[in-house]
């Protein structure tokens, strides 16, 4: 069984008939927020590969969709997956790898007639990105049990909509219990989205966790005026406050040093005129380290700073957390798998942990998990530029089979 391999040609057939759903004209990217009719689009693709690989297919009430192949035993499933949902700007891999990679190994198996000691599952989570409705991996952190499927469906997006009206809409507000079963084990195979395994010249991370991250929605309000006739010290202005707040965590992330970062992706102001001083700058805060208390001291470093500045235009502030997840740590057993038989296949593999969030971290919550990576060129990701070679990602996915069938065996 050792000699078993993927096809590479269908790996990618694949990803490129998925990346034609919701492509950005000129790119190879695609823009599949998560619940829009894109999405839906995506969705309905993957699960008709399921059916045509005879999974059997359930949907659950925050859409998570789950693909199982029966084992030679009953029992958890091995699970891999990840999810199809994009950032609006997003590219081909991230996601859609780890989903198609999972259902290449199901086939690879079919056509060598190879079954399982223990079933094997393929799923894709809704709303990974969080892009729309956060927070990230929505979707596996309500299958298992972060959160209560009520509580997901009220969130509202970017957008105005709400997530249970949304699965409604699209069809794919399913009845599959919810939390959902614990897997025997749980590993994902993704592109790295940064830049060490290419800069290293290496092929294969072998995941050892998720940092922690924070992500707050800062709203300040302060008074809309006349931008020519208001005096300097009389205004009360928002988006001063909003960018002193951007640069301070810019410099804040440089004082502290790697790995910690942060980001002010996402920034409105009101009424967004040439001429106008703003009433209201509402922005968004991504904080993330891979240590907890480093993190805390990130926070409170920035609450201090936002307070002060609002205080010194004489603005007001409401903040709203949008995720905030601890710093996740993987199982050594599947660790050591995804090292072991990376090497075992001739590939140069190093530890590392994972600077992008996972549905893998919300999997470690049930069960023995780990992550497989390969590189990314260049180190870009949420980008349509995003690219890894087919070598890379065969030998992603070679290694992918081989801890899942590993794992099944145990
Ligand atoms: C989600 O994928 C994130 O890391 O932002
Ligand atoms: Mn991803
Ligand atoms: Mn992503």
């Amino acid at each position: 069984m050792t000699d078993l391999h993927i096809d590479i040609d269908r790996l990618i057939e694949r990803l490129a008939a998925l990346a034609e759903i919701g492509a950005i004209a000129g790119t190879e990217g695609c823009a599949r927020l998560a619940l829009t009719d894109e999405d839906r689009a995506g969705r309905d693709l993957v699960v008709s590969w399921m059916h045509d690989l005879e999974l059997n297919v359930t949907i659950d009430g925050i859409g998570n969709v789950v693909g199982v192949m029966a084992g030679s035993t009953e029992g958890a499933p091995v699970m891999t997956g990840s999810h199809i949902d994009t950032v609006r700007t997003g590219g081909r891999y991230d996601g859609n790898l780890g989903v198609l990679a999972g259902l290449e190994v199901i086939e690879t198996l079919r056509i060598a007639n190879v079954t399982p000691d223990r079933p094997l599952a393929v799923a894709f989570f809704t709303d990974e990105e969080g892009a729309r409705f956060p927070p990230d991996m929505l979707g596996s952190l309500v299958y298992v049990g972060g959160m209560g499927v009520e509580e997901a469906h009220a969130i509202t997006g970017i957008d105005g909509a709400t997530v249970g009206s949304e699965l409604d809409r699209i069809g794919y507000l399913g009845s599959a219990p919810l939390p959902g079963a614990a897997p025997h084990a749980f590993v994902e195979l993704h592109v790295e989205q940064g830049p060490v395994l290419e800069t290293e010249g290496l092929t294969i991370g072998a995941v050892t966790g998720v940092q922690g991250i924070s992500w707050t929605e800062v709203t300040v309000t302060g008074q809309s005026n006349h931008a020519g006739t208001t005096p300097m010290e009389l205004r009360r202005d928002p988006g001063v406050v909003a960018f002193k707040v951007g640069s301070f965590v810019h410099e804040l992330a440089h004082e502290l040093g790697a790995p910690q970062v942060a980001t002010v992706g996402r920034i409105e102001m009101h009424p967004n005129l040439v001429n106008v001083v703003p009433a209201s700058a509402t922005f968004t805060i991504d904080l993330r380290h891979t240590d907890n208390d480093m993190l805390l001291k990130a926070e409170r470093r920035t609450k201090d700073f936002l307070t002060a500045a609002a205080a010194s235009e004489n603005c007001t502030i409401e903040l709203r957390s949008l995720a905030r997840f601890d710093p996740v740590i993987f199982d050594e057993t599947v660790v050591c798998a995804v090292e072991n038989i990376a090497t075992a296949q001739g590939h140069a593999v190093r530890r590392m942990p994972s600077g992008a969030g996972h549905d893998a971290q919300m999997l470690a919550r049930v069960c023995p998990t780990g992550m497989v990576f390969v590189p990314s060129v260049g180190g870009v990701s949420h980008n349509p530029a995003e690219y890894t070679s087919p070598e890379d990602l065969e030998a992603g996915a070679n290694v992918l089979l081989h801890v899942m069938l590993d794992l099944a065996a145990t």
